[in-house]
């Protein structure tokens, strides 16, 4: 949650860092905040509640002056968003200054300890506790360095802080401890940038290096010094990010969202790519760490993720289960990491987070470490978090995705829960050689079918043109197709604030029936696959009540037509890829109703794109 920057160099640092900010902006928007040392030696903070635009307006650039800096976009833990809460926060004599993602677990404590010695606050956040402790620590020596690793291991929980002191106006100072999503560290020509995620640092250099747990970084222009929590000097990696620079900006879309829904046929191409070589139909995972001894004896496997990346993990244990013949289990991360699970060498945990940095997620892969169970997780992100915990990450290659509703992301980790079902399945026998080619051949005429269904989006519009008055939805599917309405049900809900429900369709007459009347869209998911004729029993009571259809299938019946109020054609594919292109009218319909409703599409109220505390 929550975007950090910092910049060090010879070049105006207020542009630079509100520049970066509105590329961080997806991590939160409730408020915006920047701190410079100015040309005058003074310490300057601006801060606005709101998104970056509204944080420009009460700015005259022109007037700000620095060559160092820092800024923060903020998600709100503790403390209404307002002006007193947004980052930077300082410390009683307004020298220090800091910006910070993450929860101070023991933030009470240390305030009331922090306030007994007279320390005066004036937020509510628990980030203020931050700059009031380095300058106790400093009351006590004057080390800085000593001070803010003496404060990095005083805090508890997972942070990320990034410093600035008007007593060392050539030096920046961060430090990470624990998985409070990513810090990193970008070196240009006698500059440098600090910042939580690779957009706010592409436009000035490619070559950067991420900060790990517990470690700490003193940034001049010309070079940056890696310390560990003790202060012992340590060397770490460069890394060259290879990233579209396109892929930044929306181009002739209106919105990311929609940018990133027509990318789909690129990006699941690029998620296929070189993974499958369709001359001999076989499937490759680089360097993939287990044996086929170790693969053919799994017996069991746990599939974890959160929101939209759960609900990929729910379709592929349909796949898993079909496909390998192991033992398939779902479950959400946030409860997975507080159970008492039986795990053990053959049981291999599959995690999926887009952005690396879910922070249920990880504390669920943690846990589980020990367990010597393996584990694999999907990532947009390689080189993040997640990876470092698992045995091997598997790339998604969905391309930078800044809307903060998943939609490329979601397409491509379905696709490579896919391959990585089929490719296991190969390894198992569990899986005849003619189906594994029947199915690449299905795979490979994805692309294109996803292009044609995004070439006409008029039966899109006119549905969201009737319904978008409408307060509530129901989503019905079954099998396959049970998961995606449930990723409909949260598209429309975190989009357009319309209250969605994503059910089973057998479910239905178990409660959720007694919602139905005239007033209550039924989404019906009703592919002509081998749950059409129960899926058509669901649609006759729906429309017993009165209710009001939406059908979303792959071909007319007469059945259909009869029921639906309205009907929406998607192509055909096998049955196990339906899933992958009913993703396409699930973000449609969201995305049309939204913009019929006028609502702010790629930052959504009270969202961020990642999720870094519990
Ligand atoms: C919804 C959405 C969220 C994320 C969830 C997990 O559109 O994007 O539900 O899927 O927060 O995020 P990751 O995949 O980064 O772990």
């Amino acid at each position: 949650m929550c975007g950090i920057i910092g910049y060090i160099g010879n070049n105006t640092a207020p542009k630079i860092l509100t520049e970066s900010l509105k590329k961080l902006e997806y991590r939160g928007y409730d408020s915006t905040g920047i701190a410079l040392l100015d040309n005058n030696s003074r310490l300057v903070i601006v801060k606005a509640s709101g998104t970056v635009n509204n944080f420009k307006k009460k700015l005259d650039l022109n007037k700000l002056t620095g060559k160092i800096g820092i800024g923060h976009t903020r998600w709100a833990t503790h403390g209404e968003p307002n002006n007193i809460n947004a980052h930077p926060h300082t410390d009683c004599n307004n020298k220090i200054s800091i910006v910070h993602n993450g929860i101070i677990e023991n933030h009470q404590e240390i305030r009331h300890s922090l306030e007994k010695s007279g320390h005066k606050f004036l937020s509510q956040t628990d980030s203020e506790c931050i700059s009031h402790l380095i300058e106790e620590y400093l009351n006590n020596n004057d080390d800085i360095e000593k001070a803010i690793r003496h404060t990095a291991n005083t805090i508890q929980g997972a942070n990320v802080v990034v410093i600035i002191h008007k007593e060392h106006p050539n030096k920046l100072f961060c430090f990470k401890v624990g998985s409070a999503g990513g810090l990193i560290i970008g070196n240009g020509n006698n500059e440098m940038f600090v910042s939580s995620d690779i957009p706010a640092i592409i436009p000035y250099t490619s070559t950067v290096t991420y900060l790990s747990t517990n470690e700490i970084a003193i940034i001049s222009s010309e070079k940056v010094e890696y310390k560990n929590l003790e202060g012992i000097s340590i060397t770490k990696k460069t890394n060259t990010i290879e990233i579209n620079r396109d892929s930044i900006s929306k181009g002739e879309f209106k919105h990311y969202m929609l940018k990133e829904i027509h990318d789909q046929p690129q990006a699941i191409t690029d998620t296929i790519g070189s993974r499958v070589s369709f001359t001999d139909n076989k499937i490759k995972f680089e360097k993939f760490p287990f044996t086929n001894q170790e693969i053919k004896e799994f017996s069991k496997i746990i599939l974890i993720g959160m929101g939209t990346s759960l609900h990929a993990c729910m379709v592929a244990k349909n796949w898993f289960e079909s496909i390998t013949r192991i033992p398939t289990e779902v479950d959400n991360s946030s409860e997975f990491r507080y159970r008492d699970i039986i795990l053990n060498e053959k049981s291999l945990i599959i995690s999926i987070s887009q952005s690396g940095e879910t922070a249920d997620t990880i504390a669920a892969m943690e846990k589980f470490k020990s367990s010597n169970s393996k584990q694999i997780t999907l990532s947009n992100s390689p080189k993040s978090q997640t990876s470092q915990i698992a045995d091997y990450t598997i790339d998604i290659r969905a391309g930078l995705e800044i809307g903060v509703a998943s939609t490329k992301t979601f397409m491509c980790s379905l696709t490579t829960l896919y391959l990585l079902s089929l490719f296991l399945g190969e390894k198992r026998n569990s899986l005849e050689k003619t189906k594994i080619t029947a199915q690449l051949s299905e795979l490979a005429k994805l692309p294109r079918i996803i292009s044609n269904m995004l070439d006409n989006q008029n039966q899109y519009k006119i549905i969201a043109k009737k319904y978008y008055p409408y307060s509530n939805f129901l989503y019905l599917g079954r099998g396959l197709n049970y998961p995606l309405a449930m990723e409909g049900a949260l598209k429309l809900k975190e989009i357009s604030y319309i209250h969605a429900e994503g059910y089973p369709a057998g479910e239905m007459k178990h409660g959720p029936i007694a919602l139905i009347d005239q007033n209550m869209p039924v989404v019906v998911l009703i592919p002509k696959d081998k749950m059409l004729d129960k899926m058509l029993i669901n649609l006759n009571e729906v429309k017993a009540r009165n209710g009001t259809i939406i059908a979303i299938t792959t071909e007319n019946t007469n059945y259909i037509e009869n029921l639906a109020n309205d009907i929406i054609f998607i192509p055909k594919t096998s049955d196990e890829l339906i899933p992958i292109i009913m993703s396409i009218p699930m973000q449609l319909i969201s995305y049309h109703i939204a913009l019929n409703k006028k609502c702010n599409i790629d930052m959504p109220r009270n969202l961020a794109k990642s999720v870094t505390v519990e």
